[in-house]
């Protein structure tokens, strides 16, 4: 499994051995973030795998277990002797202490969660920066009675005695808190310092030499064959789109299917920008009809979900067909999705692989796995941020760099209950508002996503002395990191009023606006 995910492509300077922590693909985030390219794998990885990497530098994740527990994941002894710098952070600290001789026990009603400051307690490369009773984000229940030979502690807090520890020697490291986190005061200091300092890593990881590398790699594997690619609008297959053309040419066609669903403004904008501004051949296919006429009598959303995603892997085919025949599909999949589907967290009690994530909905407008072609997926070691990056650099405008995620079943999902026309071309105004009052205000970019989304009830108004009864908008924005969970958005009031203003004002067949003060969980971003 390691081998496939690492097969024909560039080696990581930094091998994250993944534990089972909730941050582990943070840590690999921050460390491409100061331009070095890391890579999450299993703590089973074997030496050999580990060997033929040959990382500058390696670091053991956290994790929610504790290293006495009698099956508690571990990693391969013969790591400590590789001579390669190693990290260990939390768990991961723990381990590397069990395994070279030293001894860990449960922080007798000393447990630490959260915000703690630390005291250094010696001068060290791997603390450089850090200032002294700064704030770093602990979260562990055990902690180090005994250290190894040759290692010396660096840093403490009041309830941590080893809150970090070093042997400059063998170049092994360990710090008790998560340096990954944002709540970590100086954590990127930590984590420069290993990767920088103590690994030696070059910092040759940016968007340049990743179009540099990808660029060629994409014509090896294509060759003078042809290639699809399903362009929805997001930054992701807009992305891969214009880097498949810098690749390829003429041998991409991208297909954009347009359901219905899409915001106001969209499609002509997709298709102006590529096909006529790029001359990135782009076939648009008109399948409103077909979506809505499906839709028909259609109330819940699970079902509105799996006759969208029918619907639009039947026109995929149909529409392949007619215009093929195509050896490829591009495919924008991106790091985070190889990381779930390679499943780098291992129960220690069955041996099995644990989802970190549940994903609560596949993506619709998504492609089955049997298609009959040979798959491209030039993204998949990127993370969103990096492919803004790539995308912006290709020349993509910020309309689609910076766009907020949008459903792939599109505003069908945020008109409650039965779709019709009339309520998508209200919807479609009303959203277009939101968007637009957010943007002129500068909170676009601080926001997850903000959109509108219409009720199929009618509320009684009153408008210039006559009875009206109309549907109602809600307001929906929301900040997050990943979707996974959100806050609800302080939009200041004179914005939310101006907002409510034009909607009732401009958008005839609403009367009035809500917004939505729910976060997740409880509720979910979307209505449906
Ligand atoms: P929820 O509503 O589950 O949404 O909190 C989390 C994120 O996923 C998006 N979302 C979808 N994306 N197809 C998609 O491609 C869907 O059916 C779907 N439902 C929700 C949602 O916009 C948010 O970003």
């Amino acid at each position: 499994m390691i081998q496939n995910l690492l097969q024909d492509e560039r080696d990581p300077s930094i091998l994250i051995l993944d534990f089972g922590s909730q941050y582990s693909e943070l840590i690999a985030r921050r460390i491409r973030e100061i331009n070095v390219f890391s890579l999450v794998v299993s703590n089973l990885i074997s030496i050999d795998e580990i060997k033929n990497i040959n990382p500058d530098g390696i670091i053991l994740s956290g994790g929610p277990n504790s290293v006495y527990e009698e099956n508690s994941p571990k990693c391969h002894k013969e790591i400590f002797q590789l001579g390669i710098p190693i990290l260990g952070i939390c768990y991961g600290m723990q381990l590397m202490v069990k395994e070279l001789g030293g001894f860990v026990s449960e922080a007798k009603n000393k447990s630490e969660y959260g915000r703690a400051p630390i005291s250094l307690d010696k001068i060290s490369t791997l603390l450089t920066g850090v200032e002294n009773n700064s704030i770093m984000w602990m979260s562990h229940g055990d902690s180090i009675d005994r250290l190894p030979e040759n290692f010396v502690k660096i840093a403490h807090t009041q309830n941590t005695p080893h809150a970090a520890i070093s042997n400059d020697e063998n170049k092994l490291y360990g710090v008790q808190f998560h340096p990954e986190v944002v709540h970590s005061q100086f954590g990127i200091n930590v984590i420069r310092n290993f990767v920088y300092e103590i690994s030696k890593c070059k910092g040759d990881w940016t968007t340049d030499t990743f179009l540099e590398e990808s660029i060629p790699k994409i014509k090896n594997q294509v060759g003078n064959k042809k290639v699809l690619l399903a362009l929805s609008g997001g930054v992701d297959s807009s992305t891969l789109a214009f880097l498949m053309h810098k690749a390829i040419g003429d041998q991409l066609t991208c297909m954009f299917i347009d359901q219905g669903f899409m915001r106001k403004g969209e499609p002509e904008f997709l298709m102006n920008f590529f096909d006529e501004k790029f001359h990135i051949k782009v076939e648009y296919i008109n399948s409103r009809e077909r979506f809505i006429n499906k839709l028909d009598g259609i109330v819940d959303p699970e079902e509105k979900r799996k006759i969208i995603g029918t619907e639009f892997i039947r026109v995929f085919e149909e529409e392949s067909r007619r215009l093929g025949p195509f050896d490829y599909l591009a495919q924008g999949t991106l790091y985070p999705d190889v990381i779930e589907s390679a499943g780098t967290n291992i129960d220690p009690k069955t041996g099995e692989r644990i989802a970190v994530k549940i994903k609560s909905h596949h993506n619709v407008g998504g492609l089955p796995k049997d298609l009959q072609f040979k798959l491209v997926e030039p993204l998949r070691r990127l993370f969103k941020d990096e492919v803004r990056k790539v995308g912006k650099a290709l020349g993509l405008p910020d309309e689609i760099v910076r766009r907020h995620p949008f459903p792939g079943p599109g505003l069908a999902i945020r008109i409650l209950g039965e779709v019709s026309n009339e309520k998508l071309n209200c919807l479609r105004d009303a959203d277009w508002i939101v968007r637009d009052e957010i943007k002129k205000a500068g909170l676009y970019n601080d926001i997850w996503q903000a959109f509108a989304v219409l009720l199929s009830v009618k509320t009684v108004g009153v408008m210039g002395d006559k009875r009206t009864y109309a549907w109602p908008i809600v307001l929906r924005c929301v900040s997050s990191e990943d979707g996974m969970t959100a806050d609800w958005s302080k939009i200041p009031f004179e914005i939310l009023e101006k907002i409510s203003n034009r909607i009732v004002n401009e958008v005839s067949e609403v009367n009035r606006v809500v917004f939505d003060i729910t976060s997740k969980p409880p509720g979910t971003i979307e209505w449906e």
